[in-house]
């Protein structure tokens, strides 16, 4: 039995999907069993990673876990975190963490802080440090729909984005193969894509003109603050968005590697998800 956090979101939902493909028992785990979606055959149980206690009763039978910690504190990761992972470590013998590059670098971020705990606490662990989320771009989604253009800080922005398929295809392998234990996989996409660039490859993919108008940042971490609330969170974004302009992303041939296939490029990404941008049609 495979335990995967985070079941509906960007990577775990994938995890589960291909888990249950390959015909692995799956115990997902949400905040709303009723309302997770998730493929027929997935035992879909309800728990709050922020109350580690609530996640111990679906550990019974559990052999290994995807772990998504989805809280940007540092502080939780060092309290609630803690906790979460030694009782993990209580039940199951292996540990999947989707973590990030960042985590290599940046010692004080939550990524860190998780994978040091999960080091520590004698699980068996794999951690997945992907860059940028091909995903992230759905945050565009509504600018484009609405008067196909986005406004945005950093147009020259670099990323090597990665396609959900991809992060889930290696989670996989990592679940269920031995060799992965003990690796940090840095994985990337294919290549480096400005942001300005993936803006006008997603017009291509829905057959519209898309333009990029760029945002100074000041403006933008103002409706960032809005939207994520948490300020320092904010600040690491804009920070990193900045920093990938003279430095772009890495770009690695792990995902290749470990699956047996390329990365997807951006395009594929945009073209899986092309009804996600394009106009809603209109009301009757
Ligand atoms: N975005 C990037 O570019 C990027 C890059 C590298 C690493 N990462 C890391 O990848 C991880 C996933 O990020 P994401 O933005 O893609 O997340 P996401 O897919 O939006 O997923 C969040 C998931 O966490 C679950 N969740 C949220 N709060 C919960 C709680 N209190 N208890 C139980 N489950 C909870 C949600 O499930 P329910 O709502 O169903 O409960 C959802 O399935 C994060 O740690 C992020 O830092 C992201």
């Amino acid at each position: 039995m495979i335990l995967v956090t985070g079941a509906t979101g960007t990577v775990g939902r994938q995890v589960v999907t291909q888990l249950s493909e390959l015909g692995a028992p799956v115990r997902a785990v949400t905040r709303d069993p009723r309302s997770a979606r998730l493929p027929a055959g997935v035992d879909a149980v309800r728990a709050d990673l922020a109350d580690p206690a609530s996640l111990e009763p679906h550990l019974a039978g559990a052999d290994s876990a995807f772990l998504v910690w989805p809280f940007t504190a540092p502080g939780l990761a060092a309290g609630p975190g803690a906790r979460l992972v030694e009782v993990l470590a209580r039940h199951v013998s292996r540990v999947v963490y989707l973590s990030a590059e960042a985590a290599a670098g940046r010692p004080d971020s939550f990524w860190a802080t998780m994978e040091r705990l999960i080091e520590a606490s004698g699980a068996q662990w794999t951690f997945l440090r992907p860059t940028g989320f091909a995903a992230n771009t759905l945050m565009w989604a509504d600018q484009i729909r609405g008067h196909g253009a986005v406004l945005w800080p950093y147009g020259a922005a670099a990323r090597s984005l990665i396609h959900e398929r991809d992060i889930a295809a290696v989670a996989v392998a990592a679940l269920t193969d031995a060799r992965h234990v003990g690796q940090k996989y840095l994985l990337t996409g294919p290549e480096v894509i400005t942001q300005a660039e993936q803006v006008e490859v997603i017009g291509d993919v829905i057959g519209r003109a898309v333009r990029w108008e760029e945002l100074a940042p000041e403006e933008a971490r103002q409706q960032l603050l809005a939207a994520w609330g948490d300020p320092g969170f904010v600040d690491s974004a804009l920070a990193t968005w900045a920093g990938l302009v003279a430095h772009p992303e890495p770009v690695t041939g792990t995902v290749r590697e470990i699956t047996g296939t390329p990365a997807r490029t951006f395009r594929q990404w945009a073209a899986d998800h092309a009804g996600d941008f394009r106009p809603l049609p209109e009301a009757e």
